[in-house]
């Protein structure tokens, strides 16, 4: 273990624009931020030209562990996490069992203490009937509720239940919104598809839109704290600005705002279907809006590995979903350089708005104090993304082939380095995520 880094004269943006300054770490926090730093440091980390910036905190993944682990695990999804310059994660509650318990979430944050490189945390799922377990569980991610099913057995839609959980909820409750009898309509009225352009019309625009509805009704007769995950169309965000409500939030995945359909289905066939889908061009362009104007408050991946194989098959019974985790930030910073985006914007979505959205202690920042979770950008580097490169179990990526600009060169997590180039060092472990009151 490594016990003190300086950084020397490493460029970073802070809240007075971008400086260069001496950042010196010890015992995984950040300690001194200065000109120049004369103390002693067991590591110097001397790239003047490489940017440092926050750890990416991504708090929505899947990583199948426990049940699911030929498609990724806590050791795997974490390794190709820290490739992608992510050092913190949430994890979602659809794994083998699901996380519905305490004692099921205890049994998870000991496997990632034992496996996961990275920081960690979990959300809890909610069933019809584990209101006690949702409550009493302590320092978790928040409460996930498929109000719409999708991977896995989750499922909360009548209404009772939503609004027992909304009550009493004292954490956010985070939501994966799609309605459930409408797509059970959608299902009946295309059975016997097998064209995967279908699963636009199956997951339609319509259900999202009376989910969200559902949900924001009872999120401002409730004011509990919703967060809504993977934001897909331009009717929910116009619907979401019309209610106004301080107590929601919201997220949109990279591939939500890179694909569109049709193309996304042509190309790439069922490697695109996830859920929700991935939808027409305007409301891609709506997404985009919504972040830079502050609508959507971060970007998460969703990363939802399955293996090629499995995505194969011919729809519907390909699963939905996709890889992200390791994609994300290299695609993001394309997005920088081509003038898309500013870094600022980027360290927004990626960094600080995990951190206030979920009340996360000590990270997002560099600043004085907070956890030494960091990593180092070459901007300027060119690569191209490649399911050969891939790290996830899943083996593939619906990137395969892009050209990106930007990308993480070493990752640190509580001031050690997980990752450097093309090496891991896996003597490291990740902590568990510090989450403070949410409501
Ligand atoms: O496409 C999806 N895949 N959407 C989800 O909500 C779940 C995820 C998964 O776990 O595979
Ligand atoms: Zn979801
Ligand atoms: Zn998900």
């Amino acid at each position: 273990m490594i016990e003190s880094t300086l950084f020397k004269g490493i460029s970073f943006l802070s809240s007075q624009g971008q400086v260069q300054q001496d950042v010196l770490v010890k015992d995984g926090k950040i300690v001194l931020i200065e000109p120049s730093i004369k103390e002693h440091a067991e590591q110097i980390i001397n790239e003047p030209g490489l940017l440092l910036m926050p750890g990416v905190i991504d708090p929505h993944v899947h990583f199948r562990d426990p049940g699911a682990t030929h498609k990724e695990d806590l050791y795997s999804g974490p390794k190709a996490a820290a490739a992608g310059g992510v050092t913190s994660f949430f994890e979602m509650p659809n794994t083998k069992p699901s996380t519905t318990t305490a004692a099921l979430m205890d049994d998870k944050k000991k496997l990632a203490s034992q496996k996961s490189l990275i920081n960690y945390n979990f959300f809890i799922g909610a069933t019809e009937d584990n209101i006690d377990e949702l409550l009493n569980v302590e320092n978790v991610a928040g409460i996930k509720i498929y109000v719409g099913s999708s991977t896995g057995s989750l499922l909360v839609d009548d209404s009772e239940s939503l609004q027992r959980i909304f009550e009493k909820a004292n954490k956010l409750i985070a939501v994966h919104s799609e309605d459930e009898a409408t797509i059970k309509r959608n299902l009946e009225t295309y059975r016997g598809s097998s064209d995967v352009h279908d699963h636009l019309n199956i997951r339609s625009t319509e259900a999202a839109l009376i989910c969200t509805k559902r949900l924001l009704e009872l999120a401002k007769r409730t004011q509990s704290r919703l967060h809504i995950c993977h934001l897909t169309s331009k009717d929910e965000l116009d619907l979401i600005n019309d209610y106004a409500l301080k107590n929601v939030t919201t997220e949109v995945s990279p591939q939500h705002l890179l694909l569109n359909a049709p193309d996304c289905y042509e190309s790439l066939g069922t490697l695109s279907q996830i859920n929700p889908p991935i939808r027409e061009r305007y409301h891609t362009d709506a997404l985009i809006n919504g972040l830079k104007n502050e609508q959507i408050s971060l970007i998460a991946t969703d990363h939802a590995p399955h293996t090629l194989d499995e995505k194969l098959k011919q729809f519907p019974n390909a699963p939905s979903g996709m890889p992200g985790i390791e994609t994300s930030l290299p695609l993001l910073l394309t997005l920088v350089n081509k003038g898309r985006f500013s870094l600022e914007q980027v360290i927004k979505w990626m960094c600080e708005g995990p951190v206030a959205c979920f009340n996360i202690q000590n990270k997002g920042y560099i600043k004085v104090g907070y956890d030494a979770d960091l990593v180092l950008i070459d901007l300027k580097k060119k690569h191209q993304l490649s399911n050969k490169k891939t790290l996830s179990k899943a083996g593939w990526t619906a990137f395969d082939g892009w050209n990106c600009e930007g990308s993480s060169v070493a990752t640190f997590v509580n001031g050690q380095m997980v990752f450097r180039e093309n090496d891991f060092f896996e003597d490291i472990k990740g902590k568990e995520i510090f989450v403070g009151l949410q409501r």
